[in-house]
């Protein structure tokens, strides 16, 4: 209880460095690093503007309440390896010299995925699809390239990103449908050659649904038994108000504690708005029209969503405290309301509230949730 009254006022540094309402912004009671510690780590996703210290009242919350950072863009393939040969260092250097500057643990997003990669990736100077060797001795070069860079530096790799499709079975990526199921232990090995220390991570959505989950399970397994090393899984956790339940939560990280798998929540947020799509996924593919039935907060977050939405962290925050042995890092998707994906996902410019700071960077109800959470360790 004590965490939670005592007022903490962020260091005179942050004054110096972000100006005085930053600096008031940054001032909550406690801080989500500190009510967590021992536990878990904490911390948020951050894209160009708070890398580049654009976003001073987004980087104010950042150092007040986050010990880990994860990078929303800065490191896909298409933002750092645009061309072939043609690699672009600027953002991602100046992200992870933020994570290092403050002693956060920096963690790295994605190696392999089917979005965001450029069309390049797969075929010839002809435009033909490449051949299995010829793809796997670019994705060799692209891992060895990235992660060797980092090295020392960027202390967990999303390795391979959202491989399963909803009934647990391989995405038919062409990452599968050029190299085979394979390119994912390739992935992974090509990770570790360039930095041993790492710890390697296998990220996705919908993994609290049981197919998916299995298909998660399995692979894990097939992972270990050749000797690969696997040490989480990333579960994304873009909720809603009712999904997953906090029993599916707590089955979903207890079924990969049983493999001896750490667990990260790698992406969490809460959507509060109606749902758009008829099952619940991430899919950034996804895209629906406008539609006013399906934004109807543009003026504000009525206060019986905005309690539900606290009484929704608080319940999420208290399993993965109940399985603290195996979560290893919570680290919400983006910084603010304003910054989130789900603005402008899967329906583009609606208003959404699914984080613990608004729009004006105060902390909401739900931050306070997330920190009394922290005093109910079982
Ligand atoms: O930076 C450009 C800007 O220059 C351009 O004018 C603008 C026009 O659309 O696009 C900007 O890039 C956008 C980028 O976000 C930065 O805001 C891309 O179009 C947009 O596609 C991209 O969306 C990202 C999405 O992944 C696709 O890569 C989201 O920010 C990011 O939050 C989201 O993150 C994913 C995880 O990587 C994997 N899991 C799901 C999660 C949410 O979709």
């Amino acid at each position: 209880m004590f965490r939670n009254l005592c007022f903490r006022v962020q260091s005179i540094a942050l004054l110096g460095a972000f100006g005085l309402s930053a600096a008031l912004a940054a001032q909550t009671p406690g801080s989500l690093k500190d009510a967590y510690k021992g536990d878990f780590l904490v911390g948020a996703a951050l894209d160009a503007a708070q890398i580049e210290g654009k976003d001073a009242r987004a980087d104010a919350i950042v150092l007040a309440q986050f010990n880990t950072i994860s990078p929303a863009n800065a490191l896909k393939w298409a933002r750092v390896h645009p061309k072939p040969g043609k690699y672009r260092f600027k953002l991602a250097d100046r992200y992870v010299a933020f994570g290092r500057e403050h002693h956060m643990f920096v963690v790295g997003h994605n190696l392999v995925w089917h979005n965001q990669v450029p069309g390049w990736v797969f075929r010839d100077d002809k435009g033909q699809l490449l051949t299995r060797d010829a793809l796997l001795q670019r994705l060799k070069e692209h891992i060895q390239t990235v992660v060797g860079r980092y090295k020392g530096q960027i202390q967990s790799w999303d390795v391979v990103n959202e491989a399963l499709d909803e009934d647990g079975s391989l995405r038919q990526s062409l990452w599968l449908k050029i190299i085979g199921p394979d390119y994912i232990e390739k992935a992974f090995e090509y990770a570790h050659e360039a930095d041993p220390q790492a710890q390697l991570t296998y990220n996705d959505y919908n993994l609290e649904k049981p197919a998916k989950r299995e298909g998660a399970i399995r692979l894990v397994k097939k992972l270990q038994a050749e000797g690969i090393p696997i040490a989480s899984v990333g579960l994304q956790n873009h909720d809603s108000l009712t999904w997953p339940s906090a029993a599916e939560e707590d089955a979903t990280i207890k079924a990969f504690a049983a493999l001896g798998v750490k667990v990260v929540v790698s992406e969490l947020d809460v959507n509060v708005l109606p749902n758009a799509n008829q099952q619940p996924t991430a899919d950034v593919s996804l895209r629906v029209g406008r539609n006013k039935a399906l934004n109807p907060y543009r003026k504000g977050l009525p206060d019986s969503v905005q309690q539900q939405l606290a009484r929704r962290y608080a319940d999420l925050f208290r399993v993965f405290l109940a399985n603290r042995a195996t979560v290893a890092r919570v680290t919400f998707w983006d910084v603010t309301d304003g910054d989130s994906w789900l603005n402008n996902w899967p329906v583009k410019g609606r208003t959404n509230y699914p984080l613990l700071f608004d729009r004006q960077g105060k902390p909401k109800p739900a931050y306070d949730a997330v920190l009394a959470a922290a005093d109910r360790k079982p």
